[in-house]
């Protein structure tokens, strides 16, 4: 059964019309920088500009932050950040069991213990009223994940934080706020660009902060970044290529198989470390110039990126209700997918995946990481929120290249399924366990 599921993975659909998840921001323009410098890099053209500072600087703009570094990924801009906070042995940082395994691992690279608290059914955040329960004296930082790009509760978070003398470190990979200045009393956020987040440039992070010292240490640490060599950075720019191409929604059909085949012969460019418990060498590397381009043309027409999100997000809210939230407070967020429970999720996506490739979030708590849970210091069945969530959880990705008359019409013709299917009594059955 799973070696024929195997085969079928490799085979071509029916040619039509499918939304995936990946490089739903980029534009034409972006594809044609890019094949631009790949010729660059191939004939050995160097590069006159420093287009990492100049991207660099636009997203502090953007950001309102003071201070940006950019890395080749989230995961190397947080442990960065790790690294700035003199770490002792037995060290803890909080954060929730429902995040990208990447998360806990550059905890443990930099040399803390990750503590895991429970999260809220509602949002999908960390459950505030459960931080207190796992602060120690090893404790010295709390890590505050927008999931899916809702804000996480700051005003008792920054509470919390003062009472105990904890930093504050933010997880904006799913965030872009556009609206509002930082968080005063957070130590550093950090951003995640990679292909399937708000804005894409295949792989990337940046690390802000509006404190000088961390601002100081940042720039101390950057000087002995990894530098990711030819082959393998044309390796990276043929995969951002590739994937804007085979990921548009006129070929998904064919271009999951033309994917799964890229990748098996390894031509792909990935951080492929998920699995891996302690840091590999090239960790934490640096950005690359022809990312920053497509970095400040995706700053360009960030506004509408987001305001495509709200759009369809206002919709779907107003039929899902989830988050009971009124239209004018769904523009407070970003909104990178749309999620909420469902009794059977696999049937969800056996009905949905005509029309979407939507590779659910996250559908372990620790995604990218199956199993042993241990090695990344998590104790099964201590977290049952998040255990339950992972199981049930389904998202439609809000990004530009989906219109929103899609989601009218399919959830018009999906809905009387649909709703008997929203679990909206386990969601409040949970948030009252939370409670207690
Ligand atoms: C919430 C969250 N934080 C951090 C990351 C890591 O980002 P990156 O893949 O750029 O390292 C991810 C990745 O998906 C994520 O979902």
């Amino acid at each position: 059964m799973t070696f024929l599921r195997k085969i079928s993975n490799f085979l071509p659909d029916i040619p039509k019309l499918r939304y995936g998840i990946y490089c739903g921001t980029n534009t034409k323009k972006e594809l044609l920088i890019l094949l631009s410098y790949f010729f660059k890099i191939l004939f050995g053209v160097k590069e006159k500009q420093n287009l990492i500072k100049k991207f660099e600087h636009q997203f502090s703009k953007k950001s309102k932050s003071k201070y940006s570094f950019t890395y080749g990924s989230g995961r190397m801009a947080l442990y960065s950040i790790l690294k700035t906070m003199s770490i002792k042995k037995g060290d803890q940082v909080i954060l929730p069991a429902f995040t990208c395994t990447v998360v806990p691992n550059a905890i443990i690279y930099a040399g803390a213990r990750p503590i895991y608290v429970d999260i809220e059914p509602k949002n999908f955040n960390i459950d505030v009223n459960l931080i207190e329960k796992k602060i120690t004296n090893k404790t010295i930082a709390i890590y505050v994940q927008h999931t899916f790009g809702i804000s996480c509760d700051m005003k008792k978070i920054n509470k919390i934080a003062k009472k105990h003398k904890l930093k504050i470190i933010e997880d904006k990979a799913h965030v872009f706020d556009l609206k509002n200045k930082q968080n005063k009393n957070t130590y550093a956020s950090y951003y995640s660009l990679d292909h399937s987040k708000i804005m894409n440039t295949h792989l990337g992070g940046v690390a802000t902060t509006n404190n000088f010292q961390v601002y100081q240490k940042l720039k101390k640490l950057n000087k002995s970044l990894f530098t990711i060599g030819k082959i393998g950075q044309l390796r990276m720019l043929l995969s951002f290529i590739l994937e804007i191409i085979i990921f548009n929604p006129y070929l998904l059909w064919m271009g999951k198989p033309i994917f799964l085949i890229l990748n098996y012969f390894n031509i792909l460019f990935y951080f492929n470390d998920e699995l891996k418990i302690t840091k590999p060498k090239y960790y934490p590397c640096k950005y690359s110039n022809f990312l920053s381009l497509v970095g400040v043309n995706q700053l360009k027409i960030i506004e509408k990126n987001i305001s495509h999100r709200v759009k369809v997000s206002q919709y779907l809210e107003k039929k899902i209700k989830w988050y009971s939230l009124k239209k004018n407070k769904v523009s407070k967020y970003s909104w990178l997918r749309y999620s909420f429970l469902v009794k059977d999720q696999e049937m969800f996506i056996k009905l949905f995946e005509k029309k979407f490739n939507l590779d659910i979030w996250y559908s372990s708590i620790f995604e990218g990481r199956s199993r042993n849970y241990k090695e990344i210091k998590y104790k099964n069945g201590s977290c049952p929120v998040a255990e339950y969530v992972s199981k049930h959880i389904v998202n439609f990705p809000t990004h530009i290249q989906i219109p929103l008359n899609t989601y009218q019409k399919i959830i018009k013709e999906n809905w009387n399924w649909l709703r008997n299917q929203i679990n909206y009594d386990k969601r409040n059955s949970l948030m009252l366990s939370g409670e207690k």
